[in-house]
């Protein structure tokens, strides 16, 4: 059984206040590329109604030439709290974003400095910004001049072993006017391996005045508590831990709110989450969203039986039809072999 500590309840009990808004959740939905559209943010909020949720990261640079919204920028006026995330390394084309970000309903800007992908860092945007903390200033000043809303910085803890910078980086965007600053505790180099480092995130937490996030490795109710008693952190981002797993933001949160467990939905739950996922992918973004639904259905196919074929299966589908078919069986299977374990075990208890 996890334990709230008294003195944990009590640090989380009034809401996150991020300059002057408010949110009544101490657990947020991480920006995911390719991952957290408006569909998924959706079935996110359905178990975790007032979390921070962010967008795919945006390139600046993109809208300051197309001049028109990506639909991975496109916002749900119901979805509330919500952060569109931007990229890039010019402050003045950052400063053109937000303001078209908030005109789109965001409730906060949040600037990517973080992302460790070569095709980012090589043109100064992203984690390559650690490396380049004046023009990281001047970006987060810009962005503070050109919206009314708060604006805050997604990190890293530095961009190898060698050069962990993040106590100064965070103080320097702090004093730039950052009103929250979430940081994964890896180091660029690191990419997604190794564990992240919470004993960072805990430094940061004792320079800054402003909301420190933790992010990296809440994959569940039990690493989230664990993360804020060893952290002190404002609050907790779950990532990856979501992946096929839209409960999890959710789960954190109730337990954070009420100090109970809620029970994890069943496989055959799962199995009829994802496939309102696939409906609703295909609903918004016709075949395009088909194709990306393959990667979230091996996602939700995980620890049943049966469970690696059906992850073949989906990692293929064509249309939305060929997908509804194939989760309706494997959901028609687990029914089936759920009814007989139940038998089973009634039979023995009687025996
Ligand atoms: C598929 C994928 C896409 C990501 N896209 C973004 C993004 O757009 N913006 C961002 O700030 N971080 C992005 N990240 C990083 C995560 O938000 C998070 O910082 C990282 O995964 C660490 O948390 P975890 O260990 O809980 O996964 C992405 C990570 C993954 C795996």
């Amino acid at each position: 059984m996890i334990a709230l500590s008294p003195n944990l309840q009590v640090r989380l009990a009034t809401p996150l206040q991020i300059g002057s808004l408010a949110v009544k959740s101490r657990v947020l939905q991480s920006p995911l590329s390719g991952v957290t559209d408006l569909v998924f943010r959706r079935l996110v909020r359905r178990y975790a109604p007032e979390s921070m949720m962010y967008t795919e990261m945006v390139n600046a640079t993109g809208l300051h030439y197309v001049k028109e919204l990506p639909i991975i920028m496109e916002v749900d006026p119901n979805e509330r709290p919500i952060s569109i995330q931007l990229f890039d390394c010019r402050p003045d084309f950052l400063a053109e974003a937000a303001v078209m970000a908030v005109k789109e309903g965001a409730d906060t800007v949040d600037i990517n400095m973080g992302c460790p992908v070569n095709k980012i860092t090589k043109n100064g945007g992203g984690s390559s910004l650690l490396r380049q903390p004046e023009v990281a200033e001047e970006i987060v000043r810009s962005v503070v001049n050109a919206v009314d809303v708060p604006v805050t910085v997604k990190t890293r803890i530095g961009w190898t072993d060698k050069e962990i910078t993040i106590l100064d980086f965070a103080k320097r965007m702090e004093d730039a006017g950052a009103q929250m600053i979430t940081v994964h505790g890896r180091t660029r180099a690191q990419g997604y391996n190794g564990s992240a480092r919470w004993e960072w995130i805990a430094r940061v937490k004792e320079v800054l005045s402003i909301p420190v996030i933790a992010n990296g490795d809440i994959f569940s109710v039990e690493a989230a508590v664990r993360c804020l008693e060893q952290t002190g952190a404002d609050g907790v981002m779950c990532s990856r831990g979501t992946l096929g797993y839209p409960f999890l933001v959710g789960e954190i949160d109730y337990f954070l709110k009420t100090g109970q467990e809620l029970p994890p939905p069943t496989p055959v739950e799962r199995l009829q989450c994802a496939r309102e996922h696939l409906q609703a992918l295909w609903e918004y973004k016709g075949d395009r969203g088909v194709r990306q639904a393959r990667k979230h259905m091996t996602w939700y196919a995980k620890g049943f039986t049966g469970a690696a074929e059906l992850r073949g299966l989906l990692s293929v589908i064509e249309t939305v039809d060929q997908g509804l078919e194939v989760i309706d069986q494997a959901i028609v299977q687990l029914v089936d072999y759920e009814a007989k374990s139940e038998e089973i075990k009634s039979s023995l208890q009687i025996a």
